[in-house]
């Protein structure tokens, strides 16, 4: 067993699956969580770097599904929680379901928060620990076509500086990853890939898994990955609410990914 550990929830694709890959190669044990059995496999190539992982299949949208992963904890000292899982839903707001728009809520917010807060207390009363909440550019820009995903990390931004904030002289920290379009599964399962930013060139994953990791080890409060994004985010501060909604809309209309662009012109 190690002397280290961390939670990586989301960890089956993506971010998450790198994040807890640094975790991994860094010594963690993990525990790691993901929404299908491709939890499993990941699990397989975590191990590779000799340390102990558990794998949960589990739905954190759910409190239940938050309850059942703290349970696999096992009451184990978490030295890390890294808490990364959630999904996006593109098209416009009035033509979505609202059982996904709901379940993006409850993943993005509810089930975070949820987690964060029965891990942090923890960490409170033993005087340590680092987590590491993955929010987003996106929290800055009002989401057209993208709205209450947008809407969700706008609050995970938010709610992360403030309960580091809240936790400033307890020594746990509380680090903000937020990343800028990233080459992962995301776009796809929001159904975005008729979307110009759902096709344009993006980040890779495992550099913004870097960023996050070694960004939470500092105790810093966020992190944006790529300077690009550093401008964007720059630029959205001081850019009024309507033109960045009228910028996303070019970038996230169905019917504006690159390929149908290219046609017409
Ligand atoms: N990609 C981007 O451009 C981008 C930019 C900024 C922020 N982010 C954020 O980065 C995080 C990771 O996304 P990603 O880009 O790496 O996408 P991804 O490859 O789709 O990974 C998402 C991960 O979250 C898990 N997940 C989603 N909903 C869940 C639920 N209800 N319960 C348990 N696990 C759930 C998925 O599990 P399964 O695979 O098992 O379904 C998967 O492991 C998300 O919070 C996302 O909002 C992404």
């Amino acid at each position: 067993m190690a002397d280290k550990f961390a939670i990586v929830t989301g960890a089956s694709s993506g971010i998450g699956y790198e994040l807890a890959q640094v975790c991994a190669r860094e010594g963690y044990d993990l525990l790691v969580a993901a929404d299908t059995a491709d939890i499993d496999q990941a699990a397989e190539a975590f191990r590779t770097h000799g340390v102990a992982v558990d794998a949960l299949f589990v739905d954190l949208a759910t409190l239940n599904g938050v309850d059942r992963l703290f349970a696999a904890a096992q009451g184990r000292k978490v030295d890390a929680l890294l808490a990364n899982a959630g999904h996006g839903l593109g098209k416009g707001f009035l033509e979505q379901n609202f059982d996904d728009v709901r379940h993006v809520i409850d993943t993005n917010v509810t089930g975070t928060i949820y987690l964060v807060q029965k891990v942090a207390r923890d960490m409170r009363s033993r005087g340590g620990g680092r987590i590491l909440i993955t929010g987003s550019i996106a929290g800055f820009i009002p989401g057209t076509y993208q709205a209450v995903y947008n809407g969700t990390k706008a609050f995970i931004d938010s709610f992360s500086f403030a309960l580091r904030n809240e936790l400033k002289d307890s020594g746990v920290t509380v680090t903000c990853l937020m990343p800028g379009a990233t080459d992962t599964a995301f776009f796809e399962r929001a159904d975005m890939l008729d979307t110009k930013v759902g096709t344009d060139e993006k980040d890779d994953p495992a550099d913004v898994a870097r960023v996050g990791y070694d960004a939470m080890m500092r105790g810093e409060g966020d992190v944006v990955a790529g300077w690009k994004n550093k401008l964007q985010t720059a630029v959205a501060s001081v850019t009024p609410s309507a033109v960045l909604a009228e910028q996303h809309r070019k970038m996230a209309e169905p019917g504006t990914a690159k390929t149908r662009t290219a046609g017409r012109e």
